[in-house]
């Protein structure tokens, strides 16, 4: 039986009935929505077989399962990041387990920087689509024929109800909701400027750090993905303004507290 399995049932042993069917990711600097939720279940990572113990500031490492606004949701406050020498196996190994808990929907958030000028620092960016600009694949290796195909389609990976339910919530609120495509890169170092303008060219509008390897599991495991990015900076190049992961959490900060109120709306205004 594989890792993610015995986590599964390990946190299906603390609840007391069926886990929620909805998942959030939490981006740099995003964990407080965590501590919005009625907590059910809290776990810290290091109890849960196959999941990275974060090094990164504004990463906690700690799924909490509960109410938040009436919705029930699974929370997951930090992620691996292949920068930290976490292997893509972590990442795999943390969506595998909530499509075994029974999830269906994963929204994921993250920081980003972004190639739209009218995107600045703060603001938020719904993900429409990705591009991979890593050259590694979280599904390289034996099919697990359980999860899904060998050959997943990623026409929809980012899935049309759920950017459509997540603009709806943006309106209800307030709150301008950007829209781009998510280009992954490894990092940690930043990009240079000549890179930012081949991403450009190629048709990308924010850049980051994760996300698509946890979105290229999700799809593989038949969940629908939904994520928005809080933009932290514009990227390398377009700002005299220089980049540092300090500019990252007190940008993301900001943006978060808007999309607090998002994803508050969303998991009343769409129970799953
Ligand atoms: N590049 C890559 N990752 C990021 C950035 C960026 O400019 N901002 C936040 N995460």
């Amino acid at each position: 039986m594989a890792i993610y399995h015995d986590c599964a049932d390990h946190i299906r042993e603390k609840l007391a009935g069926e886990p929620p069917k909805r998942a959030f990711i939490l981006g740099s600097g995003l964990g407080d929505l965590a501590d919005a939720i009625e907590a059910e279940a809290e776990f810290s990572y290091g109890e849960l077989p196959g999941f990275p113990v974060p090094t990164v500031e504004g990463h906690a490492g700690r799924m909490v399962i509960g109410r938040l606004n009436g919705g029930r949701v699974i929370c997951l406050q930090g992620r691996a990041h292949l920068y930290e020498g976490h292997p893509v196996e972590l990442v795999t190994n943390i969506v595998r387990t909530l499509s075994c808990l029974g999830v269906q929907e994963l929204i994921i958030t993250n920081a980003a920087g972004s190639m739209n000028v009218e995107a600045v620092p703060g603001s938020l960016m719904l993900i429409t689509d990705h591009i991979n600009y890593t050259g590694i694949n979280p599904l390289i290796g034996a099919n697990d024929d359980d999860f899904g195909p060998r050959f997943p389609d990623m026409t929809h990976a980012y899935h049309p109800d759920v950017q459509a339910a997540l603009k709806s919530s943006a309106g209800a609120c307030e709150v301008t909701l950007h829209e781009g495509v998510y280009l992954w890169v490894t990092g940690p170092s930043f990009e240079t400027p000549a890179e930012i303008r081949a991403f450009i060219a190629m048709g990308a509008t924010a850049v980051g750090m994760s996300t698509v390897p946890e979105c290229i599991v999700a799809v593989h495991a038949g969940m629908k993905v939904g994520c928005i990015s809080t933009v932290t900076n514009l990227a390398a190049g377009m700002s005299a303004v220089p980049l540092t992961h300090e500019e990252t959490l007190s940008e993301a900060a900001k943006g978060a507290r808007d999309l607090q109120k998002i994803l508050k709306h969303y998991v009343a205004a769409h129970p799953l």
